[in-house]
């Protein structure tokens, strides 16, 4: 497939599969929203929902400065976690998903608050496209871990101690590094294949410096993928 057309079917995977997650949320409810090109979809089409009325008087919480911008240019009232005790149903994207459900996320650098959101939600449903996929957690997609700016060379050290190849994360234009909304950096760090995902996010995560990695194990509920079936874009 040429360039070009595989680009356009990931946009129109991405798209379907954020709708159909958007369609899942019910008036009256509390939604967290998540960060990334395939949640941005979910968001536009919570705004079009609202906008018809075929959804009323939901609030969301968003997972990001990006969340939270494109939930006000679609009109999706926002609350905060001072305000709300739960959050009924949370949509998010992953950068990979194993057959168990545990997922890595943060390519986008926003893995702290999604975490914090996602966890809360009742129901946390993860929108992909089939090449999220994997056997293996760490065999496509390097592993995000925010880290406090005074403290990244002693945690770049004790994630090689750890088998880790930790990279700083750069800026599109390389001259900077990532900073996240929370002002820190993010190190990705690949692993050959990550066998115990539950036992090496809790062993970074006691780092010192350390904020959040973006493991999320036993957390989603559902996975909603969007694939191609016999030539065409499903969900
Ligand atoms: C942001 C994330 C995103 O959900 C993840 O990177 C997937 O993004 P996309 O839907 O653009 O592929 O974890 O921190």
């Amino acid at each position: 497939m040429a360039k070009n057309s595989a680009d356009e079917t990931i946009k129109v995977m991405k798209q379907q599969v954020g709708i159909a997650a958007a369609n899942r949320v019910s008036s009256d409810s509390i939604v967290g929203l998540g960060t990334g090109s395939t949640t941005a979809y979910a968001i536009q089409h919570l705004g079009d929902r609202l906008k018809s009325g075929d959804l009323n008087n939901i609030k969301g919480i968003p997972t990001s400065f990006q969340a939270s911008v494109l939930a006000k240019q679609y009109g999706i009232p926002l609350t905060t976690l001072d305000e709300v005790s739960k959050i009924d149903i949370a949509i998010d994207g992953a950068d990979e998903v194993d057959p168990h459900k545990n997922l890595i996320k943060g390519g986008g650098a926003a893995h702290t608050r999604e975490k914090v959101v996602d966890a809360l939600a009742d129901q946390f449903i993860v929108v992909v496209d089939q090449s999220k996929l994997v056997e293996a957690l760490g065999t496509t997609f390097a592993l995000p871990v925010e880290v406090l700016p005074m403290a990244i060379a002693p945690v770049t050290d004790a994630l090689k101690k750890l088998g880790g190849e930790p990279e700083l994360r750069m800026g599109v234009k390389k001259d900077g590094p990532v900073i996240t909304d929370q002002g820190n950096m993010i190190l990705d760090v690949t692993f050959e294949a990550i066998a115990d995902p539950a036992t090496l996010e809790s062993t970074i995560n006691n780092i010192p410096g350390v904020l959040e990695n973006g493991l999320f194990v036993g957390l989603a509920d559902l996975i909603l993928i969007g694939e191609i079936v016999e030539g065409q874009p499903c969900v």
